[in-house]
C-alpha cells in the first residue's frame, strides 16, 4: 500500500540538520590548514562558504561589502525600486577599502550648535567643510574635535574655528591606499581629505579605518578590475528584465532568481533571458529541494542552486502550502544530483550554529545562505532598539505580510490581481545583537574549521569525496540524543560565543 511504501522506502523520511549528527573522522593535518574556500557558481569563487541573504532586514550595501571583504558575498534584496537596486551594487562594486566616498559635510555657514548636532546624531566626531556643504564640492576646511574644543558661544559659525584649507595636508585623487597612509601618518591627523584637481572633495580617508582595514586578504573581488564581488535577486516578472539589466549595468557579479518555489515556466524563461542576454553574468536558480526541480533549473541553464523551502527562522511556508522540504535532505539530495553536472548548490536557510554550516558543507553544500544569523549584526539594515533590557535588530520573512506589503510579495504572489487575497508564507520578529561582522564572520569561519577537523576533511572538496565514497558518514540522532548533545543538566549558564 502506500503507507507500507512510504514508510519502507528511506527517501521518504526526510530529516533536518537537528536530526543529524557528523561521525568523526582520522585528523592529520591542523587547524589552520583546514580549507574552506569554495565554489558559489560554475565561475565564482569564494575563500569562505558563505553568503548574506537577499531579504531587506539582511542585506544592502553595508552587508555585502563586509561580507565580501570577509571572504563571502552578499545579496542585494530587490524590495526596492529597480534604481535603488542597482545604486546598493554600484556602492559595493565601487567601495575602495579605506576610501570614505560619501562623507557627511558641513558648510562654512553652519553654526557650533548644527556641528554639535550632527555629532551626536552620527556618532562621529570630524567632518569636511565645503563650500555648499555637500560632498563634491570645494574644499574649503575641516573640522575635528580640537577646533571645537575650547569655543562656547553655540551661534559661531564653522568657518571662524575650523581649520581651513590652506593648513590641510591632502591627497590627490587617485592616490593609492599605502601613499594616504603614509602621509597620515606624517601629518599625525586623524583624517586625509582626497580632493581633484579642481580641489573639490572627492573621498576621505580616516585613520581609524586604515586600521580596521588594513588587509583583507580573503576578500571575493572580480578577476577584471579587483573590485569586491556583489549579488543581486530579481523576481521572475516581465519588468524584472528591466531590473537584471540595471544591475548588470551597475556591474553586479552574480544575479539570484529569487523565488520561493523555483521550478517553474516563469523561472526557467527568465533563467533562458539572463543566459542569453547577459552570458557574462552568473545565474542562481531557485529555490529548489528535489532533483526533479533541479533538473529543470540545470537545463535551463543556471550556474549554481539554491537549496531550501519553508525552513527559514522566520518562513511559514511549510505551514501555509504543506510543500517543502526538511533542509538537511534536501541539501544532500540536491548536492548529490547538481555535482554530476557541475553545479554548486546554497543551502539556503534553517542555519542557526556553526554546527549547521559544517552538517550543510559535509553533505554537499558549496555555501551556506544566511538571514537569522546575520541579521542582527551591526552591518544589516535598521538600527538597533532594546526590548525588556535586550538589544535587537528587526528581523522579517520576506513573505510576511509587512514585507509584501512593500513589495516583497515577488517571491510568493503569482496572481498580480490587485484584489488577490495576500497570504502571508513568513513572520517578522527581531533577533538579538551579534556586534560587528569583522568579529561574528572570524568566529563563523573558526567554528566551521573544528567541525571539518573533527570530521576528519580537510577542506569542502575532500568532504564531498568522502561522503560519496561513505568515509564521511552521518547517523541520525534519537530525539534523547538530540537532548543529550546540547546542554543538559544545568541549573543555570551563560552562553558566550567568543
Ligand atoms: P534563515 O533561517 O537563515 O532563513 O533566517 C533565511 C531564508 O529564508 C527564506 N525566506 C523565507 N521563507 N517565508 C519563507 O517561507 C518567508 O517569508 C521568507 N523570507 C525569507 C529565504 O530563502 C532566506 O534566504
Amino acid at each position: 500500500t502506500a503507507t507500507q511504501v512510504f514508510v519502507k522506502n528511506p527517501a521518504c523520511v526526510a530529516y533536518t540538520y537537528d536530526d543529524t549528527i557528523v561521525m568523526p573522522g582520522h585528523i592529520s593535518f591542523s587547524l589552520g590548514d583546514v580549507d574552506i574556500s569554495t565554489k558559489l557558481t560554475r565561475n565564482i569563487e569564494l575563500q569562505v562558504p558563505f553568503v548574506s541573504s537577499p531579504m531587506d532586514t539582511v542585506t544592502e550595501h553595508k552587508m555585502a561589502i563586509t561580507m565580501a571583504l570577509q571572504g563571502g558575498i552578499g545579496i542585494i534584496h530587490s524590495n526596492m525600486k529597480a534604481e535603488d537596486q542597482a545604486t546598493e551594487v554600484r556602492r559595493v562594486k565601487k567601495f575602495k577599502n579605506g576610501f570614505i566616498l560619501d562623507p557627511v559635510c558641513l558648510s562654512p555657514e553652519s553654526t557650533l550648535e548644527e556641528v554639535y548636532r550632527t555629532k551626536q546624531s552620527l556618532g562621529f566626531s570630524s567632518f569636511p567643510v565645503t563650500d555648499n556643504g555637500k560632498m563634491g564640492g570645494r574644499l574649503v576646511g575641516i573640522i575635528s574635535n580640537r577646533d571645537t574644543s575650547f569655543i562656547e558661544d553655540p551661534s559661531v559659525k564653522v568657518k571662524e574655528f575650523m581649520t581651513s584649507r590652506d593648513r590641510l595636508a591632502c591627497a590627490k585623487d587617485g592616490v593609492s591606499l599605502e601613499e594616504a597612509n603614509k602621509m597620515l601618518k606624517e601629518s599625525k591627523k586623524g583624517k586625509l581629505p582626497v580632493v581633484n584637481e579642481k580641489d573639490e572633495l572627492v573621498a576621505l580617508i580616516a585613520r581609524t579605518d586604515l586600521q580596521k582595514n588594513r588587509d583583507n586578504p580573503r576578500a571575493s573581488k572580480d578577476s577584471v578590475n579587483k573590485q569586491l564581488l556583489c549579488g543581486a535577486s530579481i523576481g521572475t516578472r516581465p519588468d524584472d528584465k528591466i531590473r537584471a539589466k540595471l544591475l548588470v549595468d551597475a556591474g553586479v557579479d552574480v544575479i539570484v532568481v529569487d523565488s520561493s518555489q523555483g521550478d517553474s515556466t516563469y523561472q526557467i524563461e527568465m533563467v533562458q533571458h539572463l543566459k542569453s542576454t547577459h552570458p557574462e553574468v552568473d545565474v542562481i536558480g531557485g529555490n529548489v529541494v528535489t532533483p526533479s526541480q533541479a533538473h529543470h533549473l540545470i537545463e535551463a541553464g543556471v550556474d549554481g542552486l539554491r537549496v531550501g523551502m519553508g525552513i527559514g527562522s522566520i518562513c511559514t511556508t511549510q505551514e501555509v502550502c504543506a510543500v517543502g522540504r526538511a533542509q538537511a535532505s534536501a541539501v544532500y539530495h540536491v548536492s548529490k544530483y547538481a555535482r554530476k553536472f557541475g553545479i554548486p548548490i546554497v543551502a539556503d536557510g534553517g542555519i542557526k550554529s556553526t554546527g549547521h554550516i559544517t552538517k550543510a558543507l559535509c553533505l554537499g553544500a558549496g555555501c551556506v545562505m544566511m538571514g537569522s544569523m546575520l541579521a542582527g549584526t551591526d552591518e544589516a539594515p535598521g538600527e538597533y532598539f532594546y526590548q525588556d533590557g535586550v538589544r535587537l535588530k528587526r528581523y522579517r520573512g520576506m513573505g510576511s505580510i509587512e514585507a509584501m506589503n512593500q513589495g516583497g510579495e515577488k517571491r510568493y504572489v503569482w496572481d498580480t490581481a490587485k484584489t488577490a487575497v495576500k497570504v502571508a508564507q513568513g513572520v517578522s520578529g527581531a533577533v538579538t545583537d551579534k556586534g560587528t561582522l569583522q568579529r561574528y564572520i572570524p568566529y563563523l569561519m573558526q567554528g566551521v574549521r573544528h567541525g571539518l577537523q573533527d570530521a576528519g576533511v580537510k577542506s569542502l572538496d575532500d568532504a564531498r569525496e568522502k561522503l560519496y565514497s561513505n568515509r564521511l558518514r552521518f547517523e541520525i540522532r534519537s530525539p534523547a540524543a538530540q537532548k543529550e548533545g546540547g546542554v543538559h543538566g544545568l541549573h543555570s549558564y551563560q552562553k558566550r560565543l567568543y
